[in-house]
């Protein structure tokens, strides 16, 4: 009997849920990839923007390997010291007061949001959140139901109730859906699933002015593009640096290098009355006891992944050769002048490059997708016609320079002059 190959022991006991590459990688070190055959490729995926500190970094390993051996999981039912001073780093990286909440991926911390929106609103009869077209909010009930893209909710109606999409960037529709149900609005500063695209200034600041209007939570999903990829702890602090103060945050993704890890943080404004005229206290106490929980969520592996992460981004200067590298490239691939690039979009290492039809079968993204990764450049596609580049926030400007001498081949060679 011969011995099954990666793609055969998917093809007969994996669930067929992604439309995956062929491609079976076997290790990992800094922005490289090697597939099982040998091959080596530049990793400018990381894993959808996860792998902050790219592959198998010394610190985080060493780090790892050490709580590995000491303690790995309790519960949330008692304390460790790893999950109370990630909870501190975080609540300082943001600079607003409030409190953190631990989980294990991006649609989990959403959920917390969207729970904390309920809870907020209840007293009021108020549930309803504003989220935006294109938007993308993970694959849970909820997570597909406040995603703005229909083809995420097809077959799984009926869906949560509650939400309601309005076009992105455009403040007069967000004003128009406001109603008496309307409790929150949930915003990707930068959006990551629907293409690399930004949120401007005056909207952020539009919807900071609609919610102190209305009393409503401003919401956002920082699970792509916070904790450094746009150069900024926060995203939303690269598009406005003030003004601009949330009620709430989501994370996951880049926040622990690839260990699972979410996280909802929510500030210190007040939660209001509840129905029997009683003072609330404060937003970052409302999810009380026995309301919301996980069992894994921030255990000492995962929140030793997290400081580990967070506190070498920090102690190493990365956002510095986020914000360097990030402007770097969006200049070069627009100095290339290509045929084949329609629009380059992004912030820091957060880069879309829309494509104009390519010549091969399929959708651009994918026929652009599959020949970078052939000439060995790792790069994630995002809807028909946009590549991401989401690297590590590490890499070199000498692996800049290889990643864009790889585009420019194939993109060269798949729409020439
Ligand atoms: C902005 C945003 N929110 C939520 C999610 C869902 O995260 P996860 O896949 O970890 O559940 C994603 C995933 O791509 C995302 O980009």
């Amino acid at each position: 009997m011969t011995t099954p190959s990666t793609a055969e022991l998917y093809r007969d006991y994996v669930m067929p849920t992604y439309g995956r590459f062929d491609l079976a990688l076997a290790r990992g070190e800094g922005a490289r990839v090697w597939d099982e055959a040998g091959k080596s490729y530049l990793d400018f995926g990381a894993g959808i923007a996860v792998c902050s500190l790219g592959h198998a970094h010394p610190k985080l390993a060493k780090e790892l390997a050490a709580q590995a051996t000491t303690l790995i999981h309790t519960s949330n039912l008692y304390l460790t010291r790893p999950q109370g001073e990630l909870a501190k780093l975080i609540v300082d990286l943001v600079g607003l007061g409030g409190k953190v909440f631990f989980c294990n991926s991006g649609a989990e911390a959403n959920e917390g949001l969207y729970k904390l929106a309920r809870k907020f609103g209840a007293p009021t009869g108020r549930h309803e959140i504003i989220t935006f077209t294109n938007s993308f909010h993970g694959r849970t009930l909820g997570g597909i139901s406040a995603t703005g893209q229909e083809k995420v909710k097809t077959g799984f109606a009926p869906l949560v109730e509650g939400f309601v999409h309005v076009p992105f960037n455009d403040l007069p529709a967000v004003e128009a859906a406001i109603t008496p149900k309307t409790v929150a609005i949930l915003v990707e500063p930068v959006q990551g699933e629907g293409g690399i695209n930004p949120a401007t200034p005056e909207f952020l600041k539009g919807l900071q002015a609609l919610c102190d209007r209305h009393n409503l939570l401003l919401l956002f999903d920082e699970v792509q593009c916070g904790f450094g990829r746009t150069g900024d702890w926060c995203a939303w602090r690269t598009i406005v640096s003030s003004g601009v103060e949330p009620d709430a945050v989501s994370w996951a993704k880049g926040i622990a290098g690839g260990v699972p890890l979410g996280a909802f943080w929510a500030g210190i404004r007040t939660a209001g009355p509840d129905s029997e005229g009683k003072d609330r206290g404060l937003l970052c106490n409302l999810l009380g006891p026995g309301t919301h929980g996980t069992t894994y969520g921030g255990n000492p592996f995962a929140a030793i992944a997290g400081l580990t992460v967070l506190s070498t981004i920090q102690e190493e200067g990365i956002l510095e050769n986020v914000r360097t590298l990030g402007t770097y490239l969006i200049q070069s691939l627009k100095d290339l002048n290509l045929p084949a690039i329609r629009l380059v979009r992004g912030v820091g290492l957060m880069i879309g490059i829309e494509l104009n039809d390519l010549s091969g079968e399929g959708l651009p993204s994918i026929i652009a997708t599959k020949a970078l990764m052939s000439a060995g450049l790792l790069v994630i596609p995002s809807g028909d016609r946009t590549i991401r580049l989401l690297p590590p926030l590490n890499i070199t400007k000498g692996e800049a320079d290889q990643a864009l001498a790889i585009l420019k081949e194939v993109l060269s060679t798949l729409l020439p002059c």
